[in-house]
């Protein structure tokens, strides 16, 4: 049996994704820092990624099948074919400021919001939606930082126990998405692996 190819992403859902997985059967570990591993099982070759970079691998088929929130594939402008939602690692997209921040955008004439986020598609196409003209300043991490520092008053940013707004002195403004994980596939890979995808999937959805 030729194992499906699946990418997975470093951080911190992986040890959610792990147990899940170990849970259903599926039990595999990355040792030695190497980025690719077998399933004690044999039906999945699995390689650890960047999260910016697993929707990218799985667009061009080096992986057939990915494993990460809503919020990365939304980022990389790819579409999916969607194949199952997962009950862990929910998160919030938010707009978040310091505490106390008192909004001034009105008197600057301008009126935009200047923010600072890693998440630079989703903040533009969700104010723009809303109609409330944003300046973007793009961050690759640390983005409590900004408001602190004075790089920009806001930020948008995922929230998961808040800790890390509460210890930088920020508060959640505004929840602008709630956010999934969810597994995925190429979709040519989908259309020649359909049965084996199919059962896996299953297995996956068990409780
Ligand atoms: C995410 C996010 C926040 C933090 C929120 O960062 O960007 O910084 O988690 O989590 P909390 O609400 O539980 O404190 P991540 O840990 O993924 O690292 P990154 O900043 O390098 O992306």
């Amino acid at each position: 049996m030729t194992p499906l190819t699946l990418a997975l992403p470093k951080g911190r859902l992986f040890e959610q994704v792990q147990e899940h997985f170990a849970a259903r059967g599926l039990v595999f570990d990355f040792n030695d820092r190497k980025l690719t591993a077998n399933d004690s099982s044999g039906r999945l070759k699995i390689i650890l990624v960047k999260n910016a970079d697993l929707p990218t691998y799985v667009h061009h088929g080096i992986a057939g099948l990915g494993l990460c929130g809503d919020d990365v594939v939304y980022e990389s402008g790819y579409e999916f074919p969607h194949l199952l939602s997962f009950d862990f690692g929910h998160t919030s997209m938010a707009l978040a400021a310091r505490k106390n921040h008192v909004r001034t955008e009105h008197l600057s004439g301008s009126g935009h919001l200047t923010i600072a986020t890693k998440f630079t598609r989703f903040t533009r196409d969700y104010f723009h939606g809303q109609g409330v003209p944003v300046k973007i300043i793009r961050l690759d991490g640390s983005v409590e930082l900004a408001p602190v520092l004075g790089l920009a008053p806001y930020i948008v940013d995922l929230v998961e126990t808040g800790s890390t707004l509460k210890a930088n002195g920020l508060e959640v403004l505004e929840t602008l998405k709630k956010i999934g994980v969810n597994l995925f596939a190429n979709a040519a890979y989908y259309k020649l692996h359909y049965q084996e995808i199919g059962s896996l999937v299953d297995t996956l959805r068990t409780s």
